[in-house]
């Protein structure tokens, strides 16, 4: 093949000439994903121009629209102390590492990270890695065995999935919230081995809670270990924005803890897995995302400590309550519209719609209105399951949840999605 060095970067992949792959590899994918875009299933990226905010710039849109679908919820993804932090650890640390931690890719600020988010978490230890999908890939893989046994929540995210996939165990699932049919998969695990419970805190599709405070006591009964993703409540949720074990009490009865600084930590990238100190330093010597992946960039460890230390003072507190406060505000007006949601005192809040091509319909007219959100449907929920995920933050000023209420109710009523009320109760 020639190479045009002088090929301008937005004309890449348009040049005309011999196909690269095979015809029927060819003609398979641009049949499939053909039948994407006939039911609604295709994904396509929208261009941002500029920062993270709640209102953003986008290459095709003419004006800017309020966005409603990060996982911005503290407001902390372009936040100046954040940035200046980053960039001094730039200054002070370089741009790179070159290499995996345990060669020479651990810098002092590595470890102060570690230390500071065992000190947040109330935990032994920490472990960081480049996202919590490598956290959660590298958990299992080389803790478990053939002997042992996983027992995880219905609708735990894809990297838990992943990473479960990738060990011996035998495996097990349990609806989130059926505290019996844990109780079941539990009783029924007649092995030597160990036993390990694994949830999300927060089930990032519908904005509900896993039931910390009922599924703690069964792990303890039968001598589980408990693992919790929680990665849509680290930073927010509980009293000290410690995560959703804090929300239901029982903090010191997770095992280990898995996170993301991509959310409210500031929203850049990094994960860790975060409890038990032997589990730490075993991880450290065989978790395959850590041994085989380059360590977190300086000035990413440098803003999440920034982040960290911001969530654990008043400023923290303050965005809590704005963040609540919205989303109480939000979740009442869009239920007395008529909208389906469900009752969660989470800001993800989730406009159930059921068919596919009428939540990226939805979406989409709503962005003609200047309120950016995503329509979901399979596989990333259930068939039938389409909705429009609508994420609420601390940075969302009163206006602009009042122009998002509004526009949602021009357009639900327009699709025919405002009748789910019948008497004033939910059906
Ligand atoms: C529950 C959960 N776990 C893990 C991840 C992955 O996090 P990261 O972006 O750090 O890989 C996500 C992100 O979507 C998530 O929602």
């Amino acid at each position: 093949m020639n190479f045009d060095k002088n090929l301008p970067y937005s004309q890449i992949g348009t040049k005309k000439g011999k196909p690269m792959l095979p015809k029927k590899l060819q003609t398979l994918l641009s049949q499939k994903l053909q039948e994407k875009r006939t039911d609604g299933t295709y994904k396509a990226e929208r261009i941002i121009q500029g920062p993270q905010g709640p209102e953003i710039s986008l290459a095709d849109a003419s004006k800017p629209v309020l966005n409603f679908c990060a996982n911005n919820y503290l407001g902390l993804s372009n936040h100046p102390a954040i940035k200046e932090a980053a960039q001094k650890t730039l200054e002070t640390h370089g741009f790179g590492m070159s290499s995996v931690r345990f060669i020479c890719g651990t810098q002092d600020i590595h470890k102060e990270l570690e230390q500071a988010v065992s000190a947040f978490l109330g935990t032994e230890d920490t472990i960081l890695y480049t996202s919590c999908f490598d956290a959660n890939g590298g958990l299992f893989e080389n803790l478990l065995g053939a002997e042992d046994v996983i027992i995880s929540a219905s609708l735990n995210h894809a990297s838990i999935i992943d990473g479960v996939r990738l060990c011996k165990a035998q495996r097990k699932v349990f609806q989130y919230d059926k505290l019996n049919e844990l109780e079941e998969c539990l009783l029924g695990s007649q092995t030597d081995g160990l036993k390990v419970v694994v949830t999300d805190g927060v089930f990032s599709m519908e904005g509900l809670l896993a039931p910390l405070d009922r599924i703690a006591p069964l792990c303890r009964k039968y001598g589980a270990i408990l693992v919790v993703d929680d990665s849509h409540a680290t930073g927010f949720m509980g009293e000290n924005g410690r995560g959703t074990a804090e929300h239901c009490g029982v903090q010191e009865e997770v095992d280990l803890f898995t996170s993301t600084f991509g959310k409210a930590l500031g929203g850049a990238s990094g994960g860790y897995i975060s409890g038990k100190k032997e589990c730490v330093e075993w991880f450290r010597n065989c978790s395959r995302p850590y041994l085989f992946s380059n360590s977190l960039a300086p000035s990413l460890v440098g803003g999440a400590l920034k982040a960290l230390e911001i969530i654990r003072g008043e400023e923290g507190d303050t965005l809590r309550a704005r963040l609540h406060e919205n989303t109480r505000y939000f979740r009442e007006k869009m239920m007395a519209c008529g909208f389906r949601i469900n009752e969660s005192p989470h800001p993800i809040v989730p406009i159930m719609l059921g068919e596919a091509t009428v939540a990226a319909g939805m979406a989409e007219d709503l962005l003609k209105e200047g309120i950016y959100v995503i329509g979901f449907s399979y596989p990333v929920v259930p068939k039938g399951a389409a909705r429009i995920r609508v994420q609420i933050s601390a940075a969302h000023t009163r206006e602009q949840l009042d122009l998002a209420i509004t526009a949602f109710e021009r357009l639900g009523k327009r699709y025919g999605v405002v009748e789910w009320w019948s008497d004033g109760v939910m059906e």
